[in-house]
């Protein structure tokens, strides 16, 4: 299976969202991947909810929105009305954890948690049949353009054991530092979905760098 990509709109050109957008509408990207900060439980601010709902109309690929918010349980529905299709919160910032994975599959959203670099797979144990997505983050979150942190990788070999053991089809997302370098290990290890900012709106082809980045990890058809 090819993964998904998903461009992050945080190394995106701001004064031009409709043509970056555009750019990830007309590339083989399948998800639109938007990073909110509070500058609380992360040290940098981006978006809100208005952001979302003005990517939701301009984008055709549906929205995975990454809150990396304190209390996130406060803003869920209102990220969902704004067009959000996959909601994932943080572990670290959720001590009710089971409950907001409950509220986020209410609103009809699929439920995703996000991983720090220094939280181990084994905290989510008791919520996996809750969630839809596991998100590893392979830096540290709160700016984009960070160097891969390899230590990572083997949460999501973890977590592929995990599921396939228990028969889970939960999706596993990859989230920092990705680009052509890394992808073919992340996907032999089993992550489903790749978040990639710099490596795609910073490269000289965007469309191109995308289209690598979903053949990683494929057999070459070239004999
Ligand atoms: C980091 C964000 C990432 C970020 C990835 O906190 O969650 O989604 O945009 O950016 P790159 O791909 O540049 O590391
Ligand atoms: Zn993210």
């Amino acid at each position: 299976m090819k993964p998904y990509i998903a461009p992050s709109l945080l190394a995106a050109d701001f004064t031009c969202l409709d043509r970056e957008i555009g750019m990830v509408n007309a590339s083989e990207a399948d998800w639109l991947h938007l990073d909110v900060m509070d500058g609380r439980f992360v040290p940098n601010i981006t978006f809100g909810m208005l952001m979302v709902e003005a990517a939701k109309r301009l984008s055709t690929k549906p929205l995975d929105v990454h809150l990396m918010i304190v209390e996130p349980e406060k803003y869920i529905e209102a990220f969902r009305e704004a067009g959000a299709e996959v909601i994932t919160v943080h572990q670290e910032a959720c001590p009710h954890l089971h409950r907001t994975l409950q509220q986020i599959r209410a609103t009809g959203a699929r439920a995703g948690v996000a991983i720090n670099p220094s939280t181990p797979v084994d905290t989510l144990e008791d919520v996996l049949e809750d969630l839809d997505l596991v998100c590893v983050m392979s830096v540290n979150p709160g700016f984009g353009g960070q160097k891969f942190i390899y230590r990572t990788l083997h949460k999501v070999q973890q977590l592929k054991n995990r599921l396939t053991e228990r028969n889970l089809a939960a999706l596993i997302e990859v989230d920092g530092g990705v680009g052509p370098q890394n992808a073919e290990v992340l996907v032999r290890a089993g992550a489903h979905v790749l978040v990639a900012g710099s490596s795609v709106f910073g490269a000289a082809d965007p469309l191109k760098a995308v289209s690598i980045l979903k053949n990683a990890g494929q057999e070459s058809l070239l004999v």
